[in-house]
């Protein structure tokens, strides 16, 4: 990350600059007033000139730059590379910032869903809320879930995918709506002009069934997450739930990702609880211990409502359920623990149960856990 200076304002002038467009062999000049209105074409190069100027502005993660044009920060991307997926045409800049590509676009999406149904039980009118919403990765997804009383909310700090997701998305489905952020994040929006600390969820108290954040918590810290967290006790309906992927920081875990060659270590000690990967890029990668994970929950109004999701990032696969870690989270005061994840019958056997559903058993999940989550509501038989 190249941040020459920490002085960036709104009113910073780029007179000095322009962009130079490669495209079909030919060279096109684009004076940066024209930024927000050129229509970029697919394969596109950019190139933001004089080099000697467009060094002052920061330089972001797959290399775009940002600059502010009449006090709006925007993104410039290398190439303008379009991937078609599910009849939307994706920039392929805005995919790469899921820390993905296209190549696992789906497949991630698909287990998104498919972890949020076992664990947390969805339906398709239910309200839910995604923070870290991206290119809309999961929104897609939902897109073919929800039906028309169902809604999606989402909120991103990376302005353009906010922008690409009202064109593209809300505009052809108007239960799916997108807010924009403007929290300064190295990686993702070193122009912000705010913290996440100043915004309030666009949703009323008590009306969202689901909150889901996919690698957020994995580039914030304390304050943050607690204001989230906080957020999410205000939102959240009495039985709603959360599903946080997070990195538990964990002596068994670390010390197996140490034994890695490559991967995450976490081997920088950040503040009370957490620790990074990276200390040229603090927010890269952030690891909580369960310590700091159980003092911003309860701060929040918040309590765990079911053990940890582990995941194999730190090369331990058994009883992982992907990648990351997660919390599931519900609100401290509701019922939710016992709605959703309440006690077991005294009489439930669990060996009976995945004998008595086959499918229970051939998704791997634990009899206890999908009974609380499904069988109960389904009517299934536990004896
Ligand atoms: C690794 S990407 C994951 C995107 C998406 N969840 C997915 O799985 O496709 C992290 C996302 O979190 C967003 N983000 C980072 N800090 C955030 C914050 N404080 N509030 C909301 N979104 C944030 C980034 O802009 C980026 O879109």
């Amino acid at each position: 990350m190249d941040m020459a200076s920490e002085s960036y304002s709104a009113s910073n002038a780029v007179d000095g600059l322009h962009l130079e467009i490669l495209r079909d062999g030919k060279t096109v000049q684009v004076p940066m007033n024209e930024l927000p209105t050129f229509q970029f074409e697919d394969g596109d190069e950019i190139s933001l000139l004089p080099e000697s100027e467009a060094s002052k502005w920061p330089l972001t993660e797959f290399g775009a730059r940002h600059v502010y044009v009449d006090g709006q920060a925007y993104r410039i991307p290398r190439r303008y590379i379009i991937a078609e997926y599910k009849g939307f045409s994706l920039l392929e800049d805005l995919v790469e910032l899921t820390g993905g590509g296209m190549g696992n676009f789906a497949q991630i999406a698909q287990m998104h869903l498919s972890i949020y149904h076992t664990y947390l039980g969805l339906r398709p009118d239910m309200t839910v809320l995604e923070v870290g919403s991206g290119i809309g990765r999961d929104a897609f997804e939902f897109i073919d879930y929800l039906n028309s009383d169902g809604r999606y909310i989402g909120v991103d700090i990376t302005r353009d995918s906010i922008e690409w997701c009202r064109r593209n998305i809300t505009s052809r489905h108007p239960n799916f709506e997108f807010h924009h952020f403007d929290s300064k994040h190295e990686m993702y929006n070193p122009l912000g002009k705010c913290s996440s600390l100043d915004f309030v969820l666009p949703a009323e108290d008590n009306s969202v069934d689901r909150i889901f954040l996919t690698s957020v918590f994995t580039h914030l810290f304390e304050e943050e997450i607690t204001h989230y967290l906080k957020e999410f006790a205000r939102v959240l309906k009495p039985d709603g739930l959360v599903y946080a992927s997070f990195f538990l920081y964990e002596p068994v875990a670390v010390a197996h990702a140490a034994k890695q060659p490559t991967g995450l270590k976490f081997r920088h000690p950040y503040s009370d609880g957490f620790f990074i990967d990276s200390p040229e890029i603090e927010t890269a990668a952030v690891a909580i211990t369960d310590e700091a994970m159980t003092r911003m929950i309860g701060r929040a109004g918040l309590t765990n409502a079911r053990p940890y999701l582990r995941g194999f990032w730190s090369g331990i696969t058994d009883g992982a359920h992907f990648g990351q870690d997660a919390a599931i989270l519900a609100r401290a005061t509701s019922p939710s623990n016992d709605v959703a994840f309440g006690l077991l019958p005294s009489d439930f056997d669990g060996e009976l149960y995945l004998r008595l559903h086959p499918d229970v058993k051939q998704a791997g999940m634990n009899p206890g856990d999908h009974y609380l989550i499904h069988g109960r509501r389904e009517g299934r038989r536990y004896r």
